[in-house]
Formats: C-alpha cells, structure tokens, sequence
C-alpha cells in the first residue's frame, strides 16, 4: 500500500520505491512512531475530532502491533517507511476505523516527532553511559592520588603531575559532555505534532494534550520550522562528536603510554589482541578502534549539516538522510562508551616507571625559576638563569635535583638549601595548591567537586 498513490495513473517503478524508501532504517522508530500515534489518536477522541470507539479500538490495536513487533512476530518490512508500515498493519487489522489514524496529520510532523522522542531517549541512555564513565575514573583518581607522573606539553616532559590530576582532566571532559548534551535536550523537547504537512490544520486539535502525553515540555510555535527544523539532530551529533573526540584522545594516551616506550600504564591482556605473525605482540586494538571510530562521527555530523544547509522551507524529501547519519553517531558513540569504561576498569599503572620518568627531563625547572622569583628575581630574569643551568646539567651529564648547592649558588646568590627540596618531584607536585593544581589536597577538591557537579546533573 502506497499513503499516496489516489493522484497517479501509473505504478510507481520498483527500482523508484527502492530509493524512495527509508523502513531499512527508520524501523528503528518503531516504538516512538506507535507511542506518537497512541497520544495523537487519544487527543483525537477526546477533541472528538473522531468517535471515541474508534480511538480506544485504534489506540489498543497500536498497543497490539507494538507487542507484536517487540516479541518478533511482526516483521518490519513491505512499507515504503515505518509509519505506513504502522498504518497499513493497523487497517490489515481493523479495517476502516485505522484510515482515521492520520487525520490532522501529515508525516512530516509526525517524523519530526518521532525523531525528538528518538533523541531524548539516546540523550538519557548516553548520559548514563557517561555517567558511568566519570564514576570509573573517579574510582582511578582516588585510587592514585598520592602517585606522580610527568605531565607534558608538546609531547616533551613538562612538569611533574599527580596520576589523579591526569585522570581528573578526562572527567572534566566528560562532565562538559553530559552539560552539552543536557543542553541539547531542552531544544530538543518540543514537540512539532500538529503543524501536518507545513501549515497546521484546521481541525480543532488539543496540541498540548498530546504533548503532554507524550511528556514534550514546549510545543513548536511555527508549524513552517516544526517541519523543518533538524538541528536538534545536528546538535546531538555534535555532542556525539566531541564524546568522540574526548574518547580519542584518551585512547591516544592509552596507546602511548601503554608502549614499550613509556611503560606506565598495561591493557589487561582481555582487553588486548595479539597479531598473526609477531608472536610477541601486545596491541591495543580497542583504543585505536575508537580514535580511528571517531572519523565516522565526524562523518556523521557533516553529512547532517550539509543536508540542512542547501534546503529551502520547509520540508524536503533530503531531511529523510538524517535518519542513518543520527543512528549511526548513536550506534557509535555508545558502543564506544562501553568497552572503553571496560577497558579502563582493566587498566594497571607502573607507578615506579611514572615516576622516574617525572624525575628525569629537568621537569622541576619551573619550580628553580620560581623560587628566584620568590626571592625577589624578575620572572624573566629567573628563567633565563634556570635555562643556563639546565644547559649546564644536559652538558655536565647531571640532574637538577643531584646538582650540589655550591654550582647553583655559581647561577645565583639567591639560591640556598631550600633549592635543593624544592627540585623534588614530589615537592613540585605538592607546592601546586591552588584550586585545580598537582598538589594532594587540590587534587582531591577536584575529586570532589567532579562527584558533586556528576551528582547534580542527574538529579534534575
Ligand atoms: N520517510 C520520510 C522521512 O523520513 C517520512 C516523511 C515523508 N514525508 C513526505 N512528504 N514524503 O522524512
């Protein structure tokens, strides 16, 4: 059955229906389609806009046909998208009381819903996996607070760190993520139903009472954009997309920190794969998977934004191509989401190995320029004594902490024993005590500022 074939003379051509439909992948809305029917045809009876029999027999046979498609019996095909396929089983069913469902409504309010109830749905199943993350490596910091790593800028040895400092700065991510998306949610949650096919109807339709049931807080104001309006999906995508992006880098680190090279940080071997002719190889194909996934919801967000770009108001058959780009950012992100908050709960740190590595390439030097600063040295002047005695170090083959009193008095009269703690790695990370450094009882503030904001978003 065709929704619209009374105006034709002539079967559409096979080959036309293949690249016209979209149920391959908009089966995916069959829940939200049959929910979204459900309340439009509830307020239909209520406004008796139709007979009130006939909703209640209309609303109870969608209640069927979703039990029916949840147990598996009712395959979703043969319709050129889900909400024929909907229709079409409803009239198979009852007959003439199902060609009711559709009054004071046209597909293309009736997608747009869908697609909202879509997203708001995958914004709360996404968050939860965030959340779920974040708790992880809330769990890592507060097990490593006390251990040092060497932090970096430019992929050079820059200032010792504390491990928990580090993993802090994923949260951090991740709770922004959660905000953006919470964000997302609130323009998302409007609901298009009643604007039909671009300019409203003129049955005297309860729009809120539909919205209300299918819990929207705001219905669309102008039914022209309601149709039209896909940068929810594009927002949400973006949100998907630096998910991707905070994930990626993570999944760098892991990568290089997990070398040969650095030895700080070991994949548990369930996490790893081996390759098919190194027999000595351990790799770290799950977190290359996900920085190499992270392409694809780029794709993703592009593919919608160019969709949108070129389409004049209001509908357009291009808006059905928001459907893959949207399901796939989602498939994506949470699958990444997953093995990654698994692969982190199987992670171990070499803390001996961090450390060293965090005393070694003169990472304490900022701390010898501030303390000349301290005793009264301009900035500028200290760093340019503290390069001389780096420079004097790389060339006598030495350390900053294993340098005697004396050669640092020879840089500076200022310099007295105290120089010789403050070049300690864990007197560096511990001098850090302002709100978001390297020292203990910052590091835990953080902690606890990040359960506390992970909290609060969720209670709202
Ligand atoms: N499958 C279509 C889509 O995803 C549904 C809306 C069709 N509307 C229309 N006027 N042909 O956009």
């Amino acid at each position: 059955m065709k929704l619209w074939e009374g105006r034709f003379t002539q079967p559409s051509a096979k080959s036309a229906d293949d690249f016209n439909q979209s149920l391959s992948f908009d089966y995916k809305l069959y829940w939200h389609d049959i929910l979204a029917s459900i309340a439009h045809v509830k307020m239909l009876g209520e406004t008796q806009i139709i007979p009130k029999e006939s909703a209640d027999k209309i609303s109870d046979t969608l209640v069927n046909i979703l039990a029916d498609i949840e147990k598996g019996s009712l395959p979703l095909e043969g319709a050129e998208d889900i909400h024929t396929f909907v229709e079409q089983e409803l009239t198979k069913r009852i007959g003439a009381t199902g060609k009711m469902l559709h009054t004071a409504r046209s597909r293309n309010d009736q997608v747009a819903t869908d697609l909202r109830l879509y997203v708001k749905d995958s914004i709360v199943n996404v968050c939860g996996h965030l959340k779920a993350l974040v708790n992880t490596l809330l769990n890592i910091a507060n097990n490593n607070v006390q251990y040092i790593m060497p932090g970096y800028t430019h992929m050079r040895r820059a200032q010792p760190i504390s491990v928990a400092q580090y993993i802090n700065a994923y949260s951090e991510m991740f709770l922004r993520d959660i905000e953006r998306f919470t964000d997302c949610y609130k323009r998302t949650d409007v609901m298009p139903l009643g604007s039909c096919a671009m300019a409203g109807t003129d049955f005297p339709i309860d729009r809120r009472m539909t919205a209300s049931l299918l819990s929207f807080s705001e219905i669309s104001q102008n039914s022209i954009d309601a149709v039209s309006d896909r940068d929810f999906v594009a927002e949400y995508i973006f949100c998907c997309s630096t998910v991707m992006a905070h994930l990626s880098r993570f999944s760098e680190d892991i990568i290089y920190y997990s070398s040969e090279e650095f030895g700080f940080i070991d994949i548990s071997d369930k996490y790893s794969t081996g390759s098919s002719i190194m027999p000595q190889k351990k790799n770290p194909d799950i977190p290359e998977l996900v920085r190499g996934k992270t392409g694809r919801v780029y794709g993703d967000l592009t593919a919608i934004l160019t969709v949108i770009k070129g389409i004049p108001l209001s509908y357009n058959k291009d808006l059905q191509e928001d459907k893959e780009a949207l399901f796939d950012a989602e498939t994506t992100v949470l699958g990444c989401l997953g093995i990654f908050n698994e692969l982190l709960q199987n992670i171990s740190f070499d803390t001996r190995k961090m450390r060293n590595a965090a005393a070694g390439g003169f990472s304490t030097a900022t701390d010898i320029a501030d303390y000349l600063v301290q005793k009264g040295m301009p900035f500028r002047d200290a760093h340019a004594v503290t390069g001389q005695i780096v420079r004097y170090c790389i060339e006598n083959n030495k350390t900053l902490d294993k340098l005697d009193l004396f050669v640092y008095q020879q840089f500076s009269t200022l310099f007295d024993e105290e120089i010789l703690q403050r070049v300690r790695v864990n007197k560096s990370v511990e001098a850090r005590k302002v709100i978001g450094g390297s020292a203990r009882s910052a590091v835990r503030e953080n902690i606890r500022s990040i359960t506390k904001r992970l909290n609060r978003m969720f209670k709202e």
